[in-house]
């Protein structure tokens, strides 16, 4: 699939990833960037929308105006969704709708208004607890074991029923977690906002050391997309996308300490089930990424790496 001379669309474009993937693919294709703002900000888009042919549309997954906006696109990258795993245990309705509604809705749209290339922004919790780690992209069966993971491996479905139905081409990206700039949510943002506001204790959610799982950074993830739709190969293609390595949620913590420059900060854990962090959280993750490194990508960052280098990131817009 190509991006490059394109009409290209980006749901969630005012999001963490499709910010960043907005810059990068400024310039070299025509943009459409849709985003119902709900979470996300146009002041991520600020210097993208300056480039050469780019439009913003804000515009709802879930509303009307869906198929007209997409007349004339070549390729959808899918980011939108509701992406708080945790959220998804205290009430599953709203990632239902957001993430598998929603990506119906977008997938009708793009076979009505002729869309061709549909890339989809899918997670490491698909493979839910993996017995095999690093867990490579042909892993099964797939039993995520939060709701978000489940809406996500629906999500990966329906792609695939549509390309092969109606002879579009899809890519799945598995995302290990993405970290970095303009990140609002997930651990490192998180705990970020916790020691300013306290500089001398953090809570912790999870039981010592927490859980151990693969950091990939955000520069790291959008070479990585570029990449994978570059070599995929239809009507389905899956990629997974994160570091060779993995740390642990106490790492994280002592690393962000660091970083901040704080002292004599002690971690108080509550709330955890054994072996890590809460219910629906997987306990331990990485991901095989020898695929997407036969298409000549490699990480820049460790997981510890990508997690100082996103403290600076988040810790300076904070
Ligand atoms: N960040 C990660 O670590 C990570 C890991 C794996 C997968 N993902 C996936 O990558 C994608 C992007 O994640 P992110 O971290 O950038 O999230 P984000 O919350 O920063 O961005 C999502 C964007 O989608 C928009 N949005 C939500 N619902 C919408 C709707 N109904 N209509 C239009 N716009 C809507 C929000 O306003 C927001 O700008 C998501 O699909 C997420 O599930 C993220």
């Amino acid at each position: 699939m190509k991006l490059r001379d394109r009409s290209v669309a980006i749901t969630g474009a005012a999001g963490f990833i499709g910010s960043n993937l907005a810059d990068a693919l400024v310039g070299s294709c025509e943009l459409l960037l849709i985003d119902n703002l709900s979470s996300g900000r146009k002041a991520n888009l600020a210097r993208t929308l300056k480039g050469p042919r780019v439009r913003f549309v804000k515009q709802d997954l879930l509303g009307a105006g869906l198929r007209t906006a997409l007349k004339g696109t070549d390729v959808v990258v899918h980011l939108a969704a509701n992406p708080d795993v945790k959220s998804s245990a205290e009430d599953p309705r709203p990632t239902f709708q957001e993430n598998i509604v929603g990506t119906f809705r977008l997938l009708e749209a793009c076979r009505r208004a002729g869309v061709r290339g549909f890339v989809l922004a899918s997670t490491s919790t698909v493979y839910g607890e993996a017995k095999k780690v690093p867990t490579p992209e042909d892993y099964g069966p797939l039993m995520p074991i939060s709701m978000y993971g489940a809406s996500k491996l629906t999500c990966e479905a329906l792609a695939s029923g549509y390309a092969h139905t109606y002879g579009m081409e899809s890519v799945v990206f598995r995302f290990a977690n993405v970290v970095g700039r303009r990140s609002t949510h997930g651990i490192v943002p998180d705990f970020v906002r916790k020691l300013k506001r306290n500089p001398r204790r953090l809570e912790i959610l999870g039981r010592e050391p927490g859980t151990s799982k693969s950091y990939v950074h955000i520069d790291d993830a959008i070479r990585g997309i570029l990449a994978g739709v570059d070599r995929a190969s239809g009507p389905q293609d899956v990629f997974n996308v994160g570091t060779e390595d993995s740390i642990f949620v106490k790492e994280i913590a002592e690393i962000v300490v660091r970083e901040l420059g704080l002292l004599d900060v002690s971690f108080s854990w509550s709330g955890g089930v054994a072996g890590g962090g809460w219910k629906g959280d997987v306990r331990r993750m990485v991901l095989d990424t020898a695929k997407l490194r036969g298409a000549g990508w490699r990480s820049k960052y460790s997981s510890a790496e990508a997690v100082a280098q996103a403290v600076r990131d988040v810790g300076a817009s904070h």
